[in-house]
Protein backbone atom coordinates (compact mmCIF):
# COMPACT_ATOMS: atom_id res chain seq x y z
CA UNK A 1 0.00 0.00 0.00
CA UNK A 2 1.40 3.25 -1.00
CA UNK A 3 1.70 6.18 1.60
CA UNK A 4 -0.89 8.82 2.26
CA UNK A 5 0.36 12.17 1.75
CA UNK A 6 -1.10 16.02 1.16
CA UNK A 7 -0.25 15.26 -2.40
CA UNK A 8 -2.33 12.21 -2.70
CA UNK A 9 -5.29 13.68 -0.68
CA UNK A 10 -5.51 16.33 -3.05
CA UNK A 11 -5.51 13.57 -5.95
CA UNK A 12 -8.57 11.34 -3.96
CA UNK A 13 -10.45 15.23 -4.34
CA UNK A 14 -9.85 16.09 -7.67
CA UNK A 15 -10.70 12.61 -8.77
CA UNK A 16 -14.21 13.47 -6.94
CA UNK A 17 -13.29 10.12 -4.40
CA UNK A 18 -14.28 10.59 -0.69
CA UNK A 19 -11.90 10.99 1.61
CA UNK A 20 -12.10 8.38 4.87
CA UNK A 21 -11.32 8.97 8.22
CA UNK A 22 -11.42 7.95 11.80
CA UNK A 23 -9.89 8.62 14.90
CA UNK A 24 -7.47 6.14 16.69
CA UNK A 25 -5.66 6.32 20.01
CA UNK A 26 -3.58 2.97 20.51
CA UNK A 27 -1.72 1.01 18.24
CA UNK A 28 -3.82 -2.27 17.88
CA UNK A 29 -7.23 0.24 16.65
CA UNK A 30 -4.49 2.25 14.75
CA UNK A 31 -2.81 -0.82 12.98
CA UNK A 32 -6.36 -2.18 12.01
CA UNK A 33 -7.42 1.21 10.23
CA UNK A 34 -4.16 1.25 8.35
CA UNK A 35 -4.49 -2.20 7.11
CA UNK A 36 -7.90 -1.50 6.00
CA UNK A 37 -6.42 1.73 3.82
CA UNK A 38 -8.07 4.74 5.31
CA UNK A 39 -6.69 8.15 4.15
CA UNK A 40 -5.94 9.59 7.48
CA UNK A 41 -6.33 8.68 11.38
CA UNK A 42 -6.65 11.31 13.94
CA UNK A 43 -5.39 11.02 17.39
CA UNK A 44 -8.05 12.94 18.59
CA UNK A 45 -8.19 14.77 21.89
CA UNK A 46 -11.82 12.95 22.12
CA UNK A 47 -9.38 10.50 24.37
CA UNK A 48 -10.37 13.06 27.05
CA UNK A 49 -13.89 11.13 26.87
CA UNK A 50 -13.27 7.63 24.89
CA UNK A 51 -10.27 6.49 26.89
CA UNK A 52 -9.67 8.52 29.93
CA UNK A 53 -13.65 9.15 30.49
CA UNK A 54 -13.61 13.03 30.80
CA UNK A 55 -17.03 14.91 30.72
CA UNK A 56 -15.07 16.71 27.39
CA UNK A 57 -11.47 17.82 26.20
CA UNK A 58 -10.64 20.67 28.48
CA UNK A 59 -8.57 18.70 31.03
CA UNK A 60 -6.39 16.78 27.80
CA UNK A 61 -2.28 17.52 28.05
CA UNK A 62 0.28 17.71 25.67
CA UNK A 63 1.87 14.85 26.94
CA UNK A 64 -1.09 12.61 26.89
CA UNK A 65 -1.55 13.59 23.52
CA UNK A 66 1.98 12.98 22.47
CA UNK A 67 1.95 9.41 23.85
CA UNK A 68 -1.41 8.24 22.16
CA UNK A 69 -0.52 10.02 18.97
CA UNK A 70 3.01 8.27 18.72
CA UNK A 71 1.43 5.07 19.56
CA UNK A 72 -1.31 5.64 16.37
CA UNK A 73 1.65 6.60 14.15
CA UNK A 74 3.74 3.60 15.04
CA UNK A 75 0.39 1.49 14.27
CA UNK A 76 -0.10 2.84 11.08
CA UNK A 77 2.98 3.79 8.81
CA UNK A 78 0.75 4.42 5.75
CA UNK A 79 -2.03 6.69 6.53
CA UNK A 80 -1.57 10.26 7.17
CA UNK A 81 -2.16 10.59 10.86
CA UNK A 82 -2.96 13.65 12.27
CA UNK A 83 -1.82 14.59 16.03
CA UNK A 84 -4.65 16.99 17.94
CA UNK A 85 -3.73 20.12 19.44
CA UNK A 86 -5.09 20.00 22.86
CA UNK A 87 -7.00 22.94 25.11
CA UNK A 88 -4.24 25.61 25.52
CA UNK A 89 -1.42 24.49 23.49
CA UNK A 90 -1.89 26.75 20.97
CA UNK A 91 -4.01 29.49 22.14
CA UNK A 92 -1.67 31.42 24.36
CA UNK A 93 0.82 32.14 21.64
CA UNK A 94 1.67 31.93 18.27
CA UNK A 95 5.58 30.35 19.99
CA UNK A 96 3.66 28.04 21.45
CA UNK A 97 1.71 26.82 19.14
CA UNK A 98 4.56 25.85 16.80
CA UNK A 99 6.66 24.53 19.50
CA UNK A 100 3.86 22.18 20.63
CA UNK A 101 2.85 21.36 16.77
CA UNK A 102 6.45 21.10 16.82
CA UNK A 103 6.45 18.48 19.57
CA UNK A 104 3.61 16.32 18.21
CA UNK A 105 5.43 15.85 14.57
CA UNK A 106 9.45 15.46 16.17
CA UNK A 107 8.46 13.60 19.24
CA UNK A 108 5.18 11.30 18.21
CA UNK A 109 6.00 10.99 14.29
CA UNK A 110 2.22 12.93 13.09
CA UNK A 111 2.20 14.08 9.83
CA UNK A 112 0.08 16.94 10.44
CA UNK A 113 -1.40 18.26 13.31
CA UNK A 114 -4.96 19.76 13.48
CA UNK A 115 -6.13 22.91 15.91
CA UNK A 116 -9.66 24.09 16.77
CA UNK A 117 -11.14 27.70 15.72
CA UNK A 118 -11.55 30.09 12.69
CA UNK A 119 -10.00 33.54 11.87
CA UNK A 120 -8.83 34.08 15.39
CA UNK A 121 -6.42 31.30 14.82
CA UNK A 122 -5.46 32.33 10.96
CA UNK A 123 -1.84 33.74 12.78
CA UNK A 124 -0.99 30.20 14.02
CA UNK A 125 -2.17 28.20 11.35
CA UNK A 126 0.22 30.70 9.01
CA UNK A 127 2.98 30.18 11.05
CA UNK A 128 2.92 26.38 12.17
CA UNK A 129 2.51 25.75 8.45
CA UNK A 130 5.52 27.80 7.79
CA UNK A 131 7.36 25.67 10.16
CA UNK A 132 6.60 22.80 7.76
CA UNK A 133 3.64 21.50 9.73
CA UNK A 134 0.86 20.60 7.60
CA UNK A 135 -1.96 22.36 9.59
CA UNK A 136 -5.78 20.60 9.29
CA UNK A 137 -8.50 23.60 10.42
CA UNK A 138 -11.61 22.69 12.30
CA UNK A 139 -14.89 24.92 12.63
CA UNK A 140 -18.67 24.89 13.37
CA UNK A 141 -18.83 22.57 16.93
CA UNK A 142 -15.32 23.14 18.72
CA UNK A 143 -15.32 21.28 21.48
CA UNK A 144 -12.61 22.88 23.27
CA UNK A 145 -14.68 26.00 23.20
CA UNK A 146 -18.06 23.90 24.49
CA UNK A 147 -18.47 26.68 27.12
CA UNK A 148 -18.48 29.64 24.94
CA UNK A 149 -20.60 28.21 22.60
CA UNK A 150 -23.14 26.98 25.21
CA UNK A 151 -23.32 23.28 25.05
CA UNK A 152 -22.15 20.48 22.21
CA UNK A 153 -24.73 21.59 19.92
CA UNK A 154 -24.88 22.23 15.73
CA UNK A 155 -23.31 25.86 14.52
CA UNK A 156 -24.04 27.93 11.55
CA UNK A 157 -27.73 27.42 11.89
CA UNK A 158 -28.61 31.29 11.68
CA UNK A 159 -27.51 33.89 8.99
CA UNK A 160 -24.91 35.59 10.56
CA UNK A 161 -23.26 32.02 12.25
CA UNK A 162 -23.24 30.73 8.83
CA UNK A 163 -21.75 33.71 6.99
CA UNK A 164 -18.84 33.75 9.77
CA UNK A 165 -18.34 29.91 9.36
CA UNK A 166 -17.66 30.30 5.44
CA UNK A 167 -15.36 33.09 5.68
CA UNK A 168 -13.39 31.58 8.47
CA UNK A 169 -13.85 28.31 6.04
CA UNK A 170 -11.70 30.37 3.46
CA UNK A 171 -9.37 32.35 5.85
CA UNK A 172 -7.97 28.75 6.90
CA UNK A 173 -7.53 28.30 3.65
CA UNK A 174 -5.93 31.28 2.88
CA UNK A 175 -3.76 31.29 5.75
CA UNK A 176 -2.45 27.53 4.87
CA UNK A 177 -4.76 24.69 6.12
CA UNK A 178 -4.30 21.92 4.04
CA UNK A 179 -7.86 20.42 5.13
CA UNK A 180 -10.86 21.52 7.15
CA UNK A 181 -12.82 19.35 9.30
CA UNK A 182 -16.62 20.56 9.40
CA UNK A 183 -18.27 19.80 13.00
CA UNK A 184 -21.99 19.69 13.60
CA UNK A 185 -23.60 22.17 11.25
CA UNK A 186 -26.54 22.01 8.79
CA UNK A 187 -26.30 19.92 5.95
CA UNK A 188 -26.88 22.85 3.19
CA UNK A 189 -24.25 25.03 4.70
CA UNK A 190 -21.74 22.08 4.66
CA UNK A 191 -21.95 22.44 0.78
CA UNK A 192 -21.70 25.54 0.85
CA UNK A 193 -18.16 25.68 2.48
CA UNK A 194 -16.81 22.82 -0.04
CA UNK A 195 -17.77 24.58 -2.78
CA UNK A 196 -16.27 27.64 -2.19
CA UNK A 197 -12.75 26.57 -0.44
CA UNK A 198 -10.28 24.32 -2.94
CA UNK A 199 -8.50 22.65 -0.04
CA UNK A 200 -10.37 18.70 1.61
CA UNK A 201 -13.54 19.29 3.62
CA UNK A 202 -13.69 16.30 6.20
CA UNK A 203 -17.27 16.19 7.86
CA UNK A 204 -18.81 14.90 10.74
CA UNK A 205 -22.18 15.76 11.53
CA UNK A 206 -22.06 18.42 8.46
CA UNK A 207 -23.90 15.60 5.60
CA UNK A 208 -23.11 14.03 2.51
CA UNK A 209 -21.95 16.97 0.37
CA UNK A 210 -18.21 17.28 1.85
CA UNK A 211 -15.20 15.87 0.80
CA UNK A 212 -14.57 13.21 3.01
CA UNK A 213 -15.86 11.97 6.27
CA UNK A 214 -14.41 11.51 9.92
CA UNK A 215 -16.10 9.46 12.84
CA UNK A 216 -14.80 8.84 16.13
CA UNK A 217 -14.14 5.12 16.28
CA UNK A 218 -15.82 4.47 19.23
CA UNK A 219 -18.78 5.93 18.58
CA UNK A 220 -18.40 4.08 14.88
CA UNK A 221 -18.00 0.61 16.79
CA UNK A 222 -20.16 0.90 19.72
CA UNK A 223 -17.71 0.55 22.38
CA UNK A 224 -20.07 2.49 24.50
CA UNK A 225 -23.21 1.55 25.68
CA UNK A 226 -24.71 4.96 25.99
CA UNK A 227 -26.25 7.70 23.75
CA UNK A 228 -24.32 8.87 20.68
CA UNK A 229 -25.18 11.57 18.98
CA UNK A 230 -27.16 12.50 15.73
CA UNK A 231 -24.72 12.37 13.11
CA UNK A 232 -23.13 8.84 14.45
CA UNK A 233 -23.49 5.36 12.15
CA UNK A 234 -23.29 2.79 14.46
CA UNK A 235 -21.62 0.25 12.08
CA UNK A 236 -20.94 -2.41 15.26
CA UNK A 237 -21.87 -3.38 18.61
CA UNK A 238 -18.57 -3.47 20.32
CA UNK A 239 -20.09 -3.11 23.13
CA UNK A 240 -21.84 -6.19 23.51
CA UNK A 241 -19.06 -8.18 21.58
CA UNK A 242 -16.66 -7.78 24.32
CA UNK A 243 -19.13 -8.23 26.89
CA UNK A 244 -19.96 -11.98 25.48
CA UNK A 245 -16.44 -12.58 25.74
CA UNK A 246 -15.18 -11.07 28.89
CA UNK A 247 -18.92 -12.94 30.41
CA UNK A 248 -17.95 -16.63 28.61
CA UNK A 249 -14.30 -16.42 30.33
CA UNK A 250 -15.48 -15.28 33.31
CA UNK A 251 -18.09 -18.23 33.20
CA UNK A 252 -15.35 -21.07 32.56
CA UNK A 253 -13.26 -19.56 34.81
CA UNK A 254 -16.00 -20.17 38.23
CA UNK A 255 -16.99 -23.58 36.29
CA UNK A 256 -13.24 -24.26 36.10
CA UNK A 257 -13.31 -25.33 32.33
CA UNK A 258 -10.38 -22.46 32.15
CA UNK A 259 -7.53 -23.05 31.39
CA UNK A 260 -8.51 -26.38 29.58
CA UNK A 261 -5.19 -29.06 28.66
CA UNK A 262 -3.97 -27.30 25.73
CA UNK A 263 -3.56 -24.21 27.34
CA UNK A 264 -1.16 -25.70 30.67
CA UNK A 265 2.74 -25.96 30.46
CA UNK A 266 4.03 -29.86 30.86
CA UNK A 267 7.08 -31.08 32.85
CA UNK A 268 8.76 -34.36 32.84
CA UNK A 269 7.83 -36.91 35.25
CA UNK A 270 11.33 -37.39 35.63
CA UNK A 271 12.22 -33.92 36.87
CA UNK A 272 8.88 -33.74 38.59
CA UNK A 273 9.79 -36.99 40.35
CA UNK A 274 13.61 -35.38 41.84
CA UNK A 275 11.46 -32.52 42.99
CA UNK A 276 8.84 -34.46 45.19
CA UNK A 277 12.63 -36.29 46.55
O1 LIG B 1 -10.99 14.89 18.77
C1 LIG B 1 -11.66 14.44 17.83
O2 LIG B 1 -11.98 13.25 17.75
C2 LIG B 1 -12.04 15.36 16.75
C3 LIG B 1 -12.92 14.84 15.65
C4 LIG B 1 -14.30 14.64 16.16
C5 LIG B 1 -12.88 15.70 14.45
O3 LIG B 1 -11.65 16.50 16.79
NA1 LIG C 1 -10.66 17.14 18.72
Amino acid sequence: RKVMTIAGLKEKKAAGEPLTMLTAYDFPTAQIEDELGIDMILCGDSLGMTVYGYTGTISVTMEQMLLHAEAVKRGAPHSFVIGDMPFLSYQVSVEEAILNAGRLMKEARVDGIKLEGGREMADRVRAITKAGIPVMGHIGLTPQSVSALGGFRAQGRDLSGAVRLIEDAKILEEAGAFALVLEAIPEQLGELITGQVDIPTIGIGAGAYTDGQVLVVHDALGFFGGHVAKFVKQYANLNQVMKDGLRAYMDDVAGRKFPAAEHCYGMSNEVLAQIKE
